[in-house]
């Protein structure tokens, strides 16, 4: 790694602000919406077609491509010590039904332009360095989120996610043969495969930076996230001739679970964030009670321990509730990710470097999730945030300024070659 005062280059010097906006403009067209949004979640077409355009800007560029079983795909610049674990970054492609053109797109875009600045720098590293789009890490059309990198972690296995499906019934297994196709010339990458170090780069999707009027939010952790999805069975009858005391109301007894347990969980602190977004009612006819109810509750807090409470009142609730309604309840714990440190070296990298270069900055825990929360058990991981307009994100608004996605990507590319080693 370059690393001098004065005018000697750094591989920071060679990121080019046109070239990521440009980039990150073209894949915003891939499932771009009316408000100026994107809707390309995980396994559609439309994730195809921007895993095929990173691919294509890839090869074209002389980079080599690999994908795992899991449809996680891998973009490699060589290293002179070809052998050895990839440094690596990146992020993920698809993104919510009314997501924005930055959540995502950024930390595979930054990555990739990180390694179009090494080349450009002429700098050859020890170790190789990569550039990965994880799979369906939102998780929006097919929960749990990070499924690509909770699979090459080994957090789930593959044969337990390729069975789920989405509202419409269409299985992960089907959906991403019909996606991995599209970049079938990659070479195959096994799970665990080692990497010697991780560095995600995202919007903040917060507003912390855009207050505070800073560039660079050096990331040490990610708050613990547990996903539910919680069934209620009752029983169809008819809306007009059947009385209270004889009905099984599976709406009416979701929203008695799901109002006692935002109640239990209000906390002064504001700490916990407890959300239901998805709410499928069936069969969904006006005049007819609903007999099944499936929701989501996604349950965030930065204390593993309240969490655990919280989650353990969610587990015993919901039975408790359905069964004083003539109904029954089911609950799977769909994910169970805790309090996530990141490794202090990175952290301690990426602050340095943001400093050397002059950017504003602090040290701050992440409230959303992220694959790199997946990544820390395999390898030193950490992550570099950027502002976004207005801290807004998971709507089609998101915004964030050229400037300060160059900034980030800097940042990065500097962090990368110094943990990638200058060749011999
Ligand atoms: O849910 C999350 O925190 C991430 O944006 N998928
Ligand atoms: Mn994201
Ligand atoms: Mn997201």
């Amino acid at each position: 790694m370059v690393r001098t005062d004065g005018d000697v280059m750094r591989v920071s010097d060679h990121v080019r602000q046109d070239r990521l906006w440009g980039r990150l403009m073209d894949l915003a067209k891939i499932g771009a919406t009316a408000k100026g949004g994107v809707n390309r979640q995980a396994l559609t077409p439309e994730d195809g077609a921007a895993r095929r355009l990173l691919a294509d800007w890839a090869l074209a560029r002389g980079f080599s491509i690999y994908q795992d079983a899991i449809g996680n795909l891998f973009v490699r610049r060589s290293g002179d010590d070809d052998g050895l674990p990839p440094v690596t970054t990146g992020s993920h492609l698809d993104t919510q039904p009314t997501g924005g053109r930055f959540d995502g797109a950024y930390g595979v875009m930054a990555g990739l332009e990180a390694l179009e600045a090494l080349e450009d720098s002429g700098i050859r590293t020890r170790h190789p360095v990569e550039v990965v789009a994880w799979t369906n890490e939102e998780g929006a059309r097919f929960p749990p989120s990070c499924m690509g990198s909770g699979v090459y972690a080994g957090r789930y296995s593959l044969d337990w996610v390729c069975a789920i499906r989405d509202p419409a019934g269409v299985m992960v297994g089907d959906a991403l043969s019909s996606i991995m196709v599209g970049t079938k010339e990659a070479a195959p990458r096994d799970f665990e495969a080692p990497i010697a170090a991780y560095i995600e780069a995202h919007i903040e999707q917060g507003p912390v930076l855009v207050t505070a009027g800073e560039t660079i939010g050096v990331v040490t952790s990610v708050q613990s996230q547990n996903l539910f999805e919680i069934e209620i069975f009752g029983v169809e009858a008819h809306a007009g001739t059947t009385p209270r005391a004889s009905r099984s109301d599976a709406v009416l007894a979701a929203v008695e679970v799901i109002s006692t347990l935002e109640q239990l969980g209000l906390d002064g602190a504001d700490a916990l964030r407890f959300t239901v977004g998805r709410f499928i009612a069936r069969p969904g006819a006006p005049n007819t009670v609903p007999s099944h109810v499936t929701f989501t509750i996604d349950l965030r807090h930065p204390d593993n321990a309240e969490i655990g409470r919280m989650s353990d009142l969610i587990e015993r609730l919901p039975g408790e509730i359905a069964a004083k309604r003539r109904c029954r309840a089911t609950v799977t714990r769909l994910s169970d990710s805790p309090v996530t440190p990141f490794s202090e070296a990175i952290v301690d990298l990426v602050d340095r470097t943001r400093k050397e270069l002059g950017l504003a900055g602090r040290r701050m825990p992440s409230g959303a999730g992220h694959d790199a929360m997946y990544i820390q058990p395999l390898a030193p991981t950490g992550m570099i945030f950027v502002p976004c307009v207005d801290g807004i994100s998971h709507n089609e608004a998101e915004d964030a300024l050229p400037a300060d996605l160059a900034a980030g990507t800097r940042v990065l590319a500097d962090c990368l070659a110094e943990l990638a080693g200058k060749a011999r």
